[in-house]
């Protein structure tokens, strides 16, 4: 076991942190420690039960999040600004003065700085990998100032550089594309076959509903079966880079044609205007998703200006990955259809 090099993943429950764990598990040079906030949940059992050391740790405790780091050769760090956010909303904490997601962005941020102060500590790490996101307000030269799930992860991004040069001197940072299978889990992006006064659909077509531009190109990821691969090619090469991670480049439209080919039923984009109420988005988190949109049509999702910015292509070694319509090809389209 000693001779073995440790990685310690945040979120190894998750869609990104899972795909990290599975891709170094198959690695006999390394072994895997996974933290979770609770150790006897089911996903944490089964990560177990595979032979990953699951440790409890909490993002909020940065004395878990030292203790957890302990001999790490290799660190990956993801945060979760929905479950945060949806914490928030659980426990009522919104007043007239606070927008939920600033606020979750600001604890977001915290959290990522007690994880990048505890790895700044551990004696034998070689590599921190930082999942994260672009500057918004920066990059749209504050045009866009609301999207605070991209913001305060690049904020922190930066406190590693301007903060830890000594780890800064250890980094790459993961830019994670959109995950794919937001498009097809997740009640307000899934497509629907719905017929009503808003929408005619009598022919059943599978419409993706949204007030994004559907011609424009975007990074996509499958975040649960490619983060892994990426996350291992960052920590074999150099640090210091700043990669958009993706399997295909695409236009919304592209990825809806991917879709129709995997489930073979005839899908469309929709493009609603931004003006339209949206039944599950609260006005705060509208506007945030929507600038988003706008921003990722004119500034780019990575931030096209920011001359950091490496592609997979840029990588020694690309990952060799599957395309969209192979991960589609994977879904259970019955139960798509019947959310
Ligand atoms: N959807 C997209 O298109 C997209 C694109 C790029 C980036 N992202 C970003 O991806 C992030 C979410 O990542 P994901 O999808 O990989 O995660 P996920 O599947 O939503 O799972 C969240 C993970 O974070 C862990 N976690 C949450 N709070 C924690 C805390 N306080 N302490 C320790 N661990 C904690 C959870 O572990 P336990 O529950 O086991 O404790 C779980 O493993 C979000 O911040 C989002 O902005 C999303």
């Amino acid at each position: 076991m000693a001779d073995k090099k440790l990685i310690v993943v945040v979120g190894s429950t998750g869609n990104q942190g899972s795909s990290v764990v599975n891709t170094f598990l198959k690695d006999t040079a390394w072994r895997v420690r996974g933290l979770t906030r609770n150790p006897a949940s089911s996903k944490a059992k089964a990560l177990s039960a595979r032979g990953v050391e699951v440790v409890q740790a909490d993002m909020d405790d940065i004395s878990s999040l030292s203790a957890a780091f302990r001999d790490a050769n290799a660190i990956f760090v993801v945060s979760d600004f929905w479950g945060i956010y949806g914490a928030l909303v659980q426990q009522n904490k919104h007043t007239s003065e606070q927008r939920l997601n600033l606020l979750a962005g600001e604890s977001e941020l915290q959290q990522l700085k007690n994880a990048i102060d505890a790895a700044s500590q551990v004696p034998g790490l070689e590599r921190f990998i930082l999942s994260t996101l672009s500057n918004v307000t920066k990059w749209s030269r504050k045009k866009y100032t609301h999207v605070y799930h991209f913001d305060l992860k690049a904020r922190a991004s930066a406190y590693v550089e301007e903060t830890h040069s000594a780890l800064w001197a250890k980094t790459s940072l993961f830019q994670a594309g959109l995950f794919l299978n937001t498009y097809v889990e997740s009640p307000n992006f899934i497509p629907h076959k719905v017929n009503n006064d808003i929408f005619q659909n009598e022919d059943g077509i599978a419409q993706f509903i949204t007030t994004m531009a559907a011609d424009f190109k975007l990074p996509w990821i499958a975040a649960e079966e490619d983060t892994g691969p990426f996350v291992k090619v960052l920590i074999q090469e150099k640090p210091g880079k700043n990669l958009i991670a993706y399997r295909e480049w695409a236009t919304l439209r592209e990825m809806v044609q991917a879709f129709q080919e995997a489930s073979e039923t005839k899908s469309e984009v929709v493009v609603v205007p931004r003006s339209q109420p949206n039944e599950f988005l609260p006005p705060d988190l509208k506007l945030e998703i929507d600038e988003g949109f706008l921003y990722f049509e004119e500034f780019g999702y990575e931030a096209r200006d920011d001359p950091t910015i490496i592609h997979p292509k840029d990588l020694e070694e690309p990952p060799k990955l599957e395309t969209m319509e192979q991960y589609f090809r994977k879904r259970d389209f019955s139960q798509i259809f019947s959310t």
